[in-house]
């Protein structure tokens, strides 16, 4: 068993499945957001729980941020009254005060800075609270932000043509500075009601599909996990992969394949970690909005190091991302070399 504790609960409130996972401490407490999905099983959302958990651990670690891995998952059936729904966060805010506060939770898919006020009803484990509830608030607009720096260490983003996949609140803050920054864009939905959004910023609107095997230089996944398998790889026509969404690559070996075509895959817990990076700095080190947007922003300066050590070594930048996380883990965050 890779991770130190799982917790399911059906929640007495909701009735719902409540799943709370607990990759790694080693660093510090353990940190993650909160997902509210529709799964086809209770065991589809363990299941994510479990990935994303993990993901969290290397992302804390790739950031250099003195915490651990975790995160939690809601499943929700397709349809899902407020008050219902309303049950669950209270149930899931009851789970995460068991773990004694080895264990918080902030926003993610499916989850907003109001419901982290809800969740703070039972526990003050709880990152990303409204401003004026004394939180950093919504994670999005800096964890996009941090994928922007990210793409910026790939190359200029004026005359470059990006293919943003979601246009959530993550992807669709990127594809608007993207289109700010005079890239040409290619975007897609799940959502019909975001096509709004892409008529806006003159991108062209195509299939989730369509966008993620677009002839452009850089595809950003920014929905959920799991795209990038075995089969797409060889349909993809961009040079790079670089986005937000977590646990991207369907297994480790997709890493491999995408290497072998000479397509540069940015790890997805370094591109997305600045929503982690930004409410550490706010609401664990009191720094201001301005420093914490300058740690935000030396994401850039990871990719480019990543990218630099793996041409070096002649590995992938997979690979480099994680021995970098390994390393942290094992020795800690003050003997990690140059970092
Ligand atoms: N959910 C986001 C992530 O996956 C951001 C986040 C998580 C922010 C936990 C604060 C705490 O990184």
């Amino acid at each position: 068993m890779e991770h130190e504790e799982v917790r399911m609960v059906r929640g007495p409130r909701s009735g719902l499945p409540v799943i709370v996972a607990v990759h790694s401490t080693t660093l510090g407490q353990a940190v993650g957001g909160l997902r509210m999905w529709h799964y086809p099983d209770w065991r589809d959302a363990q299941a994510d729980a479990l990935r994303l958990a993990r993901g969290m651990t290397y992302k804390t670690a790739a950031a250099g941020v003195p915490k651990g891995g975790g995160k939690t998952v809601v499943a929700l059936p397709s349809t899902v009254a407020a008050s219902r729904r309303r049950d669950a966060l209270l149930d899931a805010g009851d789970v995460i005060e068991s773990f004694g506060g080895r264990y918080a939770t902030g926003p993610d898919v499916g989850t907003s800075e109001a419901d982290m006020d809800v969740i703070a009803s039972r526990t003050r484990h709880v990152f990303c609270r409204p401003l004026p509830s004394g939180g950093s608030g919504d994670s999005s607009p800096a964890t996009a932000a941090g994928v922007v720096a990210a793409l910026r260490a790939l190359g200029p983003l004026a005359g470059r043509r990006f293919a943003v996949v979601g246009l959530g609140r993550v992807g669709g803050a990127v594809a608007s500075t993207l289109a700010a920054s005079g890239a040409t864009l290619v975007v897609s939905d799940v959502d019909p009601a975001r096509r709004g959004l892409a008529d806006s910023l003159g991108a062209a609107w195509v299939s989730p599909e369509e966008a993620l095997t677009a002839e452009v230089d850089v595809v950003v996944p920014a929905a959920l996990g799991g795209v990038l398998t075995a089969e797409v790889v060889p349909r993809l026509r961009c040079g790079a992969i670089a986005g937000p969404a977590n646990n991207q690559l369907q297994d480790e070996s997709v890493a491999d394949l995408l290497h072998a075509r000479g397509i540069v895959w940015v790890p997805d817990y370094v591109v997305s970690m600045g929503g982690v990076i930004n409410a550490m700095a706010v609401e664990i080190d009191g720094v201001s909005a301005a420093e914490a947007a300058r740690r935000v922003d030396g994401i850039g300066t990871t990719v480019g190091d990543l990218l630099e050590v793996a041409d070096r070594d002649g590995v992938t930048p997979a690979r480099a991302a994680m021995d970098r996380a390994r390393t942290r883990l094992e020795n800690g965050l003050v003997h990690s070399g140059r970092d």
